[in-house]
């Protein structure tokens, strides 16, 4: 086959290689073709844009395939460990058992915050929204520590396993007191015993006189929550990171970026979204037959439902599903918004509008679920989803730094404003 595509404009025509990637996925290259024809792509939503050439993961939305580093979603929601699939990500292989265990001794001794941190938190507002407190502290972060947050991207570089590690620590030490501020109690210091995500429930619901206790195995959920979340390619935050990054911003800025385009309700904020959603349709005595109605009447949007990539099943969506069965039924308990949710999922997946459209749950539609059940307050959720995507952002940002070719981002755009005008004088308007 002919390795290059041929655009005609006008009476000329101009031809472009195609570039394949190791899963046969074609693109047109064109690069050069403005240079050579004055003509941009237009690509509102970027729906068809290749950004960048990534080795991290690979998604399949027809098929409903998602892999990390090559191993697929389920093989490592099933046999990994959220920190060693952080690991996988950021460094490209699994880690040896030595390699492991230094990371996450990186990560266990990293976990407390400069004291100094906790009068910024003071002077934050008493109704300042997690999202909000995590973005401004991870760029606070990044000011006691210079060194690596230089923007020489060299000095960055060199010190990346170091501000990686404390990242994924500080993260949740950051969440935690985010929360506790919110709530009004005092915060609580991270212990370097516990694993990862127990850690940051001791941190978010431990008292002085009474330690927190994890009897239904929450931190296990949690664990697998915060993997299945570690990284979803070209996503809306990632492509903000790497713009960001592109600039040649440190890595403290960009994540902090990332958790700003994270925070939008067709994003991160979904997960949130979904339990208001059923908690609304709880509250109205709906099972879900209206709201379904109303969706396809253009008056409601199934949060949840849909993706720009899946036009299948979301991977995450079932293992999440399976999951939070499991964990309501160790926690002994029933949750009537769980009833809502398999209703508007079987009444979606047989309606001829969802079909049509290839309209299939996401990772959102059940993790608030779990979430709510781990007794995480809603407006945390997608604070939630913030600490589980941290190692993508990091692996994205490290990708673009290491690149010497790599440019900054700068798209075009399709000008549609007035032609040029002559200034008018306030008096003569
Ligand atoms: N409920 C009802 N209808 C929907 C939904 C939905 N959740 N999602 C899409 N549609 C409809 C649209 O109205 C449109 O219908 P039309 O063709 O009659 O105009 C059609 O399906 C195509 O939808 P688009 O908006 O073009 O899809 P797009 O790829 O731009 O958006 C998105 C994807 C943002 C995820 C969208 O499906 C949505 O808003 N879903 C709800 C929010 C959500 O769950 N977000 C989480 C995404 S996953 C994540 O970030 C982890």
């Amino acid at each position: 086959m002919d390795n290059t595509a041929t655009i005609n404009i006008g009476d000329k025509s101009f031809t472009y290689p195609i570039i394949t990637g190791t899963e046969n996925e074609n693109a047109v290259d064109l690069r050069k073709l403005r240079a050579e024809t004055g003509y941009i792509t237009f690509d509102e939503g970027y729906g068809n844009t290749g950004s960048c050439e990534s080795s991290i993961t690979y998604i399949d939305g027809e098929k409903g395939i998602l892999r990390n580093r090559g191993y697929s979603i389920e093989d490592l929601a099933k046999n990994s460990t959220f920190l060693e699939t952080s690991y996988l990500i950021i460094y490209g292989e699994l880690p040896t058992e030595t390699e492991l265990r230094a990371f996450k001794s990186k990560i266990s001794s990293n976990a407390v915050i400069h004291t100094n941190m906790h009068t910024t938190f003071d002077g934050l507002s008493a109704n300042a929204r997690p999202m909000a407190i995590l973005s401004s502290m991870l760029n606070v972060l990044g000011c006691y520590y210079p060194q690596m947050a230089s923007n020489n991207r060299e000095q960055d570089l060199e010190f990346f396993d170091d501000a990686a590690a404390l990242l994924i620590s500080k993260v949740r030490t950051i969440a935690a007191m985010a929360y506790r501020k919110e709530v009004g109690l005092p915060f609580v210091h991270p212990r370097e015993d516990l694993r990862y995500a127990e850690n940051f429930l001791h941190m978010m619901f431990s008292e002085p006189y009474k330690l927190f206790e994890d009897k239904a195995g929450l931190a296990d959920a949690l664990d697998l929550f915060l993997l299945l979340h570690a990284d979803h390619e070209q996503n809306c935050s990632t492509s903000t990171v790497r713009m960001v990054a592109s600039s040649g911003a440190n890595l403290f800025a960009s994540v902090a970026a990332g958790v700003c385009a994270l925070w939008g309700p067709l994003h991160g904020g979904a997960n949130a979204a979904v339990v208001r959603m059923l908690q609304q349709i709880h509250a109205s005595g709906d099972d879900g037959k209206k709201f379904i109605e109303e969706a396809k009447a253009g008056k409601a949007k199934l949060m949840g439902f849909g993706h720009r990539v899946y036009k299948n099943y979301d991977p995450r969506a079932k293992i999440i599903g399976e999951t939070v069965d499991k964990v309501l039924g160790k926690l002994g308990v029933s949750d009537p918004l769980l009833d809502i949710a398999h209703n508007l999922e079987e009444a979606a997946l047989n309606d001829e509008y969802f079909i049509e459209r290839k309209l299939y749950p996401n990772v959102d539609f059940y993790s608030g679920i779990i979430l709510k059940a781990a007794g995480i307050p809603v407006d945390m959720f997608t604070v939630m989803f913030a600490i589980g995507r941290l190692p993508g952002w990091i692996a994205n940002w490290k990708e673009i730094a290491s690149n010497t070719q790599s440019r900054i981002h700068r798209p075009r755009q399709i000008y549609t404003g007035p032609n040029l005008r002559n200034y008018v004088p306030l008096a003569e308007r």
